[in-house]
């Protein structure tokens, strides 16, 4: 039998609900006919946007939502996307050369900041970095931040419908510079984000949350010469809350989501769970140069990144991917590891929400559907803002000379409120598992919830013809002495119990 051991005297501190983040880019069919149909539409919309996503949405609770890029904020000029919407310029933007598709900046700044209070969600403005200046995002900043009546930035923003400043505070400064991002060194990268913060800082705004562009994945050589190169500046002159790192797990390699076997499953489940090394080493880089932990680890962009085309568009939204309980499983321990890890990452957001990647929804015209990333989200959402709980896990692992050890059980606690929270992920595609869970430090109720997600084919997903093929199913149990619960192979559950007086 396996077992989940928690102390509930034993934590890293809050959860983070920023580790719970979103990220949606102007790219393929993420906000044009996706999250956007527009005011015209027939489509019940907010606004604009798609009514029965918003709805859905703001039921998760999500915590801060990243714009407009990705690699599209290297092409992007803030000035393109205010004004009166008939009047905003079409242009080709970053991703033009793999779509062809042009961008009409229909969702610009005020679009995104009322989609973004619509669902409760921070916006996270990525900032260019590549090919405009220093003084264009400084004026941006000020458009958004400083109040009306006191420049005439402030002013335009004002007249063009938001009086109140958006307060926008986490700023993304670059996207992947080592890539689309100008191909930078990581010297030129620290170099030119010194440049612009420096600018920046002079805008005052000690509440601006500043992130240099990191690494991706594995190379933790970009983050020691990246933080090295950084250091060399006084830290009150380059003001910095953290460092990104963006982490696909199968980007060109393109695993097929409509088919796949035991090796598919597995090969997918070990680079997910490098997620642990990713976030450990970087961190240990970082601590060379900010041995205090001053700044924070982002993790900006993760998911599962499988060949095109087998979303409903059949390959027209570019990126755009079906999603079955392989993704669920990979969002689930993703998330795991997150929480176990709450002390050094400070955000995370799963890229993208809609139509792209390891999507939450899928969208076209009339249709509309939540996908198993999504649920997986919404059983997770207790965690948000929890203290969170060391667990201890006893399970059956398994080797790959290429990636390592792999726990077949993945697993987070927190606590709040007075209830506990357990997920979990049953990584092992064929056995179910027996888990007994042990908990020590206080009494805990009888009465437990236990939701679990899982589907007796795990190629299984929800599509606009069948959009409740797999969703999660919650049922009142009672623990006994044994407190033991039964996880389906290749599924997620979660585990919710109140915590007696003492
Ligand atoms: O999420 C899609 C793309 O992946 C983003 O634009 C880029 O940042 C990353 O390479």
């Amino acid at each position: 039998m396996d077992k989940i051991s928690i102390d509930l005297n034993r934590s890293r501190g809050t959860i983070a609900k920023e580790l719970y983040g979103h990220f949606s880019e102007l790219i393929g069919g993420v906000f044009y006919d996706g999250l956007w149909v527009g005011e015209d539409s027939k489509v019940e919309n907010i606004r604009g946007f798609r009514k029965a996503l918003v709805d859905s949405f703001r039921k998760i609770a999500p915590p801060v939502l990243r714009w407009p890029g990705g690699c599209f904020a290297e092409t992007y000029d803030w000035r393109d996307g205010i004004g009166p919407r008939g009047r905003r310029p079409r242009r080709v933007n970053w991703w033009y050369y793999h779509d062809s598709r042009l961008e009409s900046n229909q969702v610009g700044t005020h679009e995104f900041v009322d989609l973004c209070r619509m669902v409760g969600a921070e916006p996270y403005f990525a900032a260019n970095m590549t090919s405009v200046t220093p003084l264009h995002i400084r004026n941006w900043i000020e458009y958004c931040n400083i109040p009306a009546g006191l420049t005439s930035l402030a002013d335009e923003r004002a007249a063009n419908g938001s009086p109140e400043p958006f307060n926008i505070h986490y700023w993304g400064i670059g996207n992947e510079n080592w890539g689309g991002g100008g191909q930078m060194s990581p010297e030129m990268c620290a170099r030119e984000y010194i440049r612009y913060t420096t600018i920046l800082r002079s805008l005052g705004m000690h509440d601006n949350r500043y992130i240099m562009c990191g690494a991706n994945g594995l190379d933790f050589e970009w983050t020691r010469r990246l933080m090295k190169e950084w250091a060399k500046r006084p830290w009150q002159e380059t003001p910095t809350w953290g460092v990104s790192v963006h982490y696909y797990t199968d980007w060109g390699h393109g695993h097929d989501d409509l088919v796949f076997d035991e090796e598919g499953w597995y090969d997918e489940i070990f680079r997910a769970d490098r997620m642990r090394r990713i976030i450990d080493e970087h961190r240990q880089i970082m601590d060379e140069e900010d041995p205090e932990r001053k700044l924070k680890l982002v993790i900006d962009e993760w998911g599962n990144w499988h060949k095109d085309g087998s979303g409903p568009s059949k390959g027209y939204n570019l990126f755009e991917q079906q999603s079955n309980m392989r993704d669920a499983v990979v969002a689930a321990l993703t998330l795991n590891t997150f929480n176990n890890r709450c002390d050094v990452v400070g955000m995370a957001n799963v890229a993208q929400l809609c139509n792209n990647l390891h999507s939450l929804y899928l969208a076209g015209g009339e249709n509309f559907v939540e996908t198993p990333n999504y649920y997986v989200f919404s059983m997770f959402k207790d965690h948000q803002g929890a203290k969170q709980l060391e667990s201890c896990i006893e399970a059956d692992t398994m080797e790959n000379e290429k990636y390592g050890t792999l726990n077949t059980l993945s697993a987070s606690a927190s606590v709040a409120d007075g209830m506990l929270s357990i997920t979990m992920a049953n990584l092992d595609l064929n056995t179910s598992k027996d888990i007994h869970i042990d908990i020590s430090g206080k009494k805990v109720a009888g009465k437990a919830e236990w939701t679990v997600l899982s589907a007796a084919d795990p190629l299984t997903c929800n599509t606009f013809e069948d959009p409740f093929a797999l969703v999660p199913k919650m049922q009142e149990i009672t623990l006994s002495e044994s407190k033991t619960v039964k996880l389906p192979a290749a599924s997620v559950a979660k585990l919710r119990i109140h915590i007696m007086e003492d």
